[in-house]
């Protein structure tokens, strides 16, 4: 992918993603933002007996899962490190984090996935919700799936949910459209990707759903088809 489609699919992501933020408020009810992911939630049981925790989420958004998470464990010594390229998104994440008393828990970074260094052996949970299909290449993905995997502490856990073999259809004329995803794998490759990536993990969960919603563009709503691929493997 050249440097000219990448900025537009960079441009065309941050543009959606403050679209969406501003119009919805963190579990507004009836807005995606309603409920973390349960998937995400069904971990924390993992954890339960932890003193100290350490959690990544890359590409947080304002908090749909860190700030749960954050609430969980607020009794306990937890930090989450947050990681969203949009400078909008961090601001909300911390203003929610103060809403819902965690922000001693929360620490908002503004970056993108590519540029943030994953420190060795330091985390316990990471956790990727539809955003490493953002990461610049699949070259990049490769690397930041093995960086991510040297992330995580004896008994961590890597959950991450990737949107592949996504399409977008303008629905007011039915106009193909370019997927606005700088990585966009055949889920196969994906699934070989990540199973050989942590090969002697144990698997927690490892599903593929088709999926369709509506999401804005520049110019249009998008009706965009995608596989979402939720991987859940514990070291
Ligand atoms: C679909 S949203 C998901 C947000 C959050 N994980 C959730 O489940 O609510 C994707 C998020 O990834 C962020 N993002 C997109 N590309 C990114 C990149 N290259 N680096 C970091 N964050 C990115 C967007 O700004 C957006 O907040």
């Amino acid at each position: 992918m050249n440097n000219e489609t990448l900025k537009s699919i960079r441009d065309a992501e941050k543009e959606s993603h403050l679209e969406i933020y501003s119009t919805a408020k963190l579990f507004e009810s009836g807005s995606w933002l309603q409920n973390p992911v349960k998937t995400v939630v069904d971990l924390l049981d993992y954890f339960k007996d932890y003193c100290k925790l350490n959690i990544l989420d890359l590409g947080c958004g304002v908090g749909r899962n860190c700030i749960p998470i954050a609430q969980e464990f607020k009794k306990i010594s937890c930090n989450i490190d947050c990681v969203d390229i949009l400078d909008f998104a961090i601001e909300e994440l911390n203003k929610n984090s103060i809403d819902y008393g965690v922000e001693e828990e929360i620490n908002g970074i503004i970056s993108s996935i590519d540029d943030f260094t994953i420190k060795n052996n330091h985390y316990d949970l990471i956790i990727a919700v539809s955003a490493l299909e953002h990461i610049n290449s699949e070259i990049a993905f490769t690397e930041k799936l093995n960086e991510i995997k040297n992330g995580i502490r004896k008994n961590g856990i890597v959950c991450l949910i990737i949107n592949s073999e996504i399409t977008e259809i303008n629905k007011y004329n039915g106009q193909i459209l370019v997927p606005q995803f700088e990585v966009n794998l055949k889920t196969q490759n994906l699934s070989d990707l990540l199973n050989e990536t942590f090969d002697e993990w144990e698997v927690i969960k490892n599903t593929v759903c088709k999926q369709k919603y509506d999401i804005p563009r520049k110019d249009c709503i998008s009706d965009l088809t995608t596989d979402v691929v939720t991987f859940v493997v514990k070291k």
